[in-house]
């Protein structure tokens, strides 16, 4: 039997009657833009992630260009962030006038390699920008560390990440700033696009706020250049409701991982997770060098399987004048290019698991 990657429909049929409600009960009442529902979730968010406020924005992207903006950054600044993720995080850089200076990542979480940034920062630098990449946290503390000597702010990308966790703390509340998606392939995902800005600085929050809106307080007197930039009322009724499985659906997703990591063949790199992180499987991403026989054999038994960022933002045409050449960052290189992702949803079965590791193991035999 077929394996899919994600189950958005078998995630729907779990909550359908609570969402279908809910989206009702916005559209009767006629306040479909910024009424009570994004402000209730905003608020919610905001004591589950544990930041001093959230704004409830249109998408990731937006979120972080927003979360740029609201520090600032703008025109002949440079944010060091990683090769390695979705094109979103350059780009919101750029979005925000600023340009991207990458550094490689680490070979076994695949996320910033803190020791690579130092030697990056110019007098231009004004941010960092990490990545919580594929749901597990980055190594905070190391970045911080560097941050924190420079004086410089680090805006955490947690888009792939609701729910995982650094010593305790939620992914999405580790930097100054963070930033989330609500695309519905997302772990806390919507029906529609959907994205969240976090900051401990209220005022900082509020700034965020204001520039979702036209970059206004009261609708009525304009202070900055800001953006139509907000989460819908609809999408906002089915997150709150979703934030209440959403720790439940990752523990599922943690049991799914625990099955791989044993049905797998041995010689398959896992997902590495350091102690004290916890990883929520936005996707379970597995290495191997013949990664394109494995999805080759992955197809012939309908398994759904997908590799990520296979041409990394340093070697982009859009990024072509920076003038990287591949080697510039070799552990970027090599998970570009031996990285795939096997299914990863919370209604996976062990059965399953089981069939898509025979799949791996054909792709290697
Ligand atoms: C790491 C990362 N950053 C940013 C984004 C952008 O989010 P969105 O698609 O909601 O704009 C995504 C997801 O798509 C992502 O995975």
């Amino acid at each position: 039997m077929a394996v899919g990657l994600m189950d958005i429909k078998g995630q729907y049929a779990e909550l359908q009657d609570r969402i279908e409600d809910a989206v009702l009960s916005v559209l009767r009442s006629g306040r479909v833009i910024l009424g009570p529902n994004v402000k209730g979730f905003e608020d919610e968010a905001a004591a589950y992630l544990g930041t001093a406020g959230a704004v409830g924005v249109a998408n990731g992207t937006d979120g972080l260009t927003i979360a740029l903006r609201a520090l600032g950054i703008g025109a002949g600044d440079e944010v060091i962030t990683v090769p390695f993720t979705f094109y979103a995080t350059p780009e919101a850089i750029a979005q925000a006038g600023a340009r991207p200076v990458f550094v490689d990542i680490l070979p076994d979480t695949l996320t910033m390699d803190p020791d690579a940034i130092e030697a990056a920062i110019t007098p231009n630098t004004k941010a960092i920008m990490p990545v919580d990449l594929f749901g597990l946290p980055c190594e905070i503390d190391a970045i911080r560390k560097v941050a924190d000597a420079r004086g410089l702010p680090v805006i955490e990308d947690a888009c792939q990440a609701w729910g995982a966790t650094y010593d305790g703390r939620r992914a999405g509340s580790l930097g100054d700033l963070g930033v989330f998606s609500f695309f519905p392939t997302k772990n806390l995902g919507g029906f529609g696009d959907g994205g969240l800005v976090t900051g401990h600085d209220a005022d900082v929050v509020q700034h965020a706020r204001e520039l979702r809106f036209h970059g206004s307080k009261d609708k009525k007197t304009f202070t900055h250049i800001g953006f139509n930039s907000r989460l819908d009322e609809v999408q906002a009724a089915i997150l709150r409701i979703e934030l209440g499985v959403i720790d439940e659906w990752n523990g599922r997703r943690a049991l799914v991982a625990e099955w791989y990591d044993e049905y797998l063949p041995d010689e398959v790199v896992r997902p590495a997770v350091p102690d004290g992180l916890t990883h929520v499987y936005h996707l379970y991403v597995i290495r191997h060098p013949r990664r394109d026989d494995i999805a080759a054999a992955c197809k012939e038994r309908q398994v759904d399987c997908a590799a990520y960022y296979t041409t990394p933002m340093q070697l982009q045409p859009v990024f072509a004048d920076m003038g990287h050449k591949p080697g510039d960052f070799p552990v970027t290189d090599e998970a570009a290019a031996t990285n795939l992702a096997l299914p990863m949803h919370p209604n996976l079965t062990e059965a399953q698991v089981k069939e898509v590791a025979a799949a791996v193991a054909a792709g290697l035999a």
